[in-house]
């Protein structure tokens, strides 16, 4: 036995490329061909596999380090012949680099931009990919009907080795797709028509520097007629059924193993959680995904879907009924859907109604009207129901924690982070406030503000939207008198709130009016017991009837 360096083959990029996946570990044992790290440039991700088996000895990088050509990755205790002796390092991922493939897809597209004008359609083909040929489609990120930007992936392919993005070389609205997911393509192959946009006048004369690349044809079309309108209706509804899956998984950052093995296990990437760095999908979070599953299948009824419930039957041509118009749902429409009916499903929901009279709070609170306009801060019910909540989580714990049912857990949090719903023009997010027991309200309120302006103008951040021990839905500036959230799993309850109101109140023997607060707690009663239920909702009820039990 020899031991060997296995060094960064040419790959055809200038520069360092990260290394964003190492595939295996010290001591294990591995065969030619075997990947043994993912590296990432801007446009491909790379396997770099090992052209001898034996032991792995040592690694020399690690997850996020920068690499070039020659740089030793690994230290291999090889047995037997390399499977190209005369290489002294590991072979190419693909004939030509897929960085350079990428790339120039990239430019090749771009250029055939200047052979139209405005309002044409323009047929999308396969670029140079470097001498690749065969080459698979794993990912078709266009329907029928999207409107698509200059740049923007259309699609991505997968060697053996290399992952490859296309993107669109203008803008415009896809009227064709001639491509599907599994189908091997090759440079020059159809794979989109394009309906130009105006934009796309100004990208063809901004990409003019390589009028040789012209790959995609261009033609001329006149306004679509009604036929033609139904037909790609028609073909946009059958487009999306099968893309579904892929075009989620297209936001999941994976390399092609994982790709590989998600596919091959049926798995939607979109729908596991990463756990490798910057919340990269690894082959152990498919396996755990499946796993997952699978305990989840177990408990499904013989004959039925993956929860023992018939299948819902095919929908009428409403078209029959009067006039139509389907729109295929945005990604936020998909997961929020996939979210709520995963919940549903799986939590015993239980929801406790209560009333919380809030008529001292409501004149506090405008008592401090003018130094909430002096601090520039709207001051609303909200806050205060958020520090109740927190304090109801503290003297609760119950309430605090998540359930892995996998491994038969109840784990328990020692930290209270708040989730609000926020109605957005793009759907239901969900921004969390961290540590809302150690907040002032008017931190609190300044808080929500932010974070509801940036819900609503799309900026915030995912870790903003992570990490929430208990969610509130307050719809109270709308209306209602109760409803029943859906908890926000992995939490285990949520706390609606809806209008409040005046009611008559016998107190001292005689009616009062008093202003009233209607909360609706949904639990999960897997974790939460129904006496459990009403002390929580009562606990929230007596902090807003009277603030000072939150010093208690
Ligand atoms: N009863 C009566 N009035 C209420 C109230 C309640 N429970 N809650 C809020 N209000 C009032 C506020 O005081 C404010 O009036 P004011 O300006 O006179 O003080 C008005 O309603 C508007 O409040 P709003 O701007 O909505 O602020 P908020 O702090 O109450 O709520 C959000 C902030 C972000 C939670 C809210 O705007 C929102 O998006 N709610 C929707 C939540 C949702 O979509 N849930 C999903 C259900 S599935």
């Amino acid at each position: 036995m020899s031991e060997v360096e296995v060094v960064v083959p040419d790959l055809g990029v200038e520069g360092a490329v990260e290394v964003i996946e190492i595939c295996v570990s010290e001591g294990d044992q591995v065969s030619p061909d075997d990947a043994l790290v993912v590296l990432e440039s801007d446009k491909a991700t790379m396997e770099v596999p090992l052209e001898s088996g034996g032991t792995i000895t040592k690694l020399m990088v690690k997850e996020g380090d920068k690499v070039e050509q020659g740089d030793c990755l690994a230290l291999l205790s090889a047995t037997g012949a390399p499977k190209k002796p005369e290489s002294q390092s590991v072979e190419q991922p693909v004939s030509e680099s897929s960085d350079k493939a990428a790339e120039k897809a990239a430019t090749t597209t771009d250029s055939a931009a200047d052979e139209v004008a405005s309002g044409g359609v323009m047929d999308v083909s396969i670029p140079d990919l470097g001498g690749a040929e065969s080459v698979e489609v794993i990912e078709l990120l266009m329907s029928v009907g999207d409107v698509i930007e200059s740049d923007q992936t259309i699609l991505v392919l997968e060697s053996d080795k290399a992952t490859m993005e296309i993107p669109s070389p203008a803008p415009g609205s896809i009227a064709e797709v001639s491509v599907s997911v599994g189908d091997l393509v090759s440079e020059g192959d159809l794979v989109a028509r394009l309906t130009l946009s105006e934009d796309s006048e100004g990208a063809a004369e901004s990409t003019q520097q390589n009028p040789s690349d012209n790959v995609a044809q261009t033609t001329k079309q006149s306004k679509m007629t009604e036929p033609e309108i139904e037909d790609l209706k028609k073909k946009k509804a059958a487009v999306r059924d099968e893309n579904e899956q892929s075009t989620s998984t297209a936001s999941a950052h994976a390399g092609p193993a994982v790709r590989k093995l998600a596919r091959e296990l049926g798995v939607d990437l979109s729908l596991v959680t990463g756990k490798g760095r910057s919340g990269r999908v690894v082959k152990d979070d498919v396996k755990a995904f499946v796993k997952g599953q699978l305990s989840q299948t177990a408990i499904s009824a013989p004959g039925g879907n993956a929860y023992g419930l018939p299948a819902a039957p095919a929908l009428p041509d409403f078209s029959e009924f009067g006039s139509v118009e389907p729109a295929a749902m945005d990604k936020m429409q998909i997961l929020t859907a996939r979210n709520m009916q995963r919940s549903w499903l799986q939590v015993p929901h239980v929801t406790q109604f209560d009333e919380a009279d809030i008529t001292e709070l409501e004149l506090f609170r405008k008592s401090k009207k003018a130094k909430a306009e002096s601090l520039g801060v709207k001051l609303t019910p909200l806050p205060f129901i958020l520090k109740a909540c927190a304090h109801a989580l503290a003297s609760l714990p119950q309430f605090n924690v998540s359930i892995d049912m996998e491994n038969q857990l109840i784990i328990q949090k020692h930290y209270i982070h708040i989730g609000m719903a926020v109605d957005t023009p793009a759907g239901l997010v969900v921004p969390v406030i961290r540590d809302v027991d150690q907040k002032s309200i008017w931190d609190l309120a300044t808080e929500c503000a932010e974070l509801a302006l940036k819900a609503r103008e799309r900026k915030l951040r995912p870790a903003e939207m992570q990490g929430g021990c208990f969610t509130i839905s307050s719809l109270g500036s709308l209306g209602g008198t109760a409803f029943t959230p859906i908890v926000n799993t992995p939490e285990v309850a949520i706390l609606g709130v809806s209008k409040s109101f005046y009611k008559p109140v016998f107190i001292d023997g005689e009616f009062q009016p008093r202003l009233m607060l209607p909360l609706s707690l949904s639990y999960d009663h897997r974790a939460v017991n129904g006496v459990d239920g009403a002390r929580f909702s009562s606990h929230v009820a007596s902090i807003l009837q009277d603030l000072r039990e939150l010093a208690m």
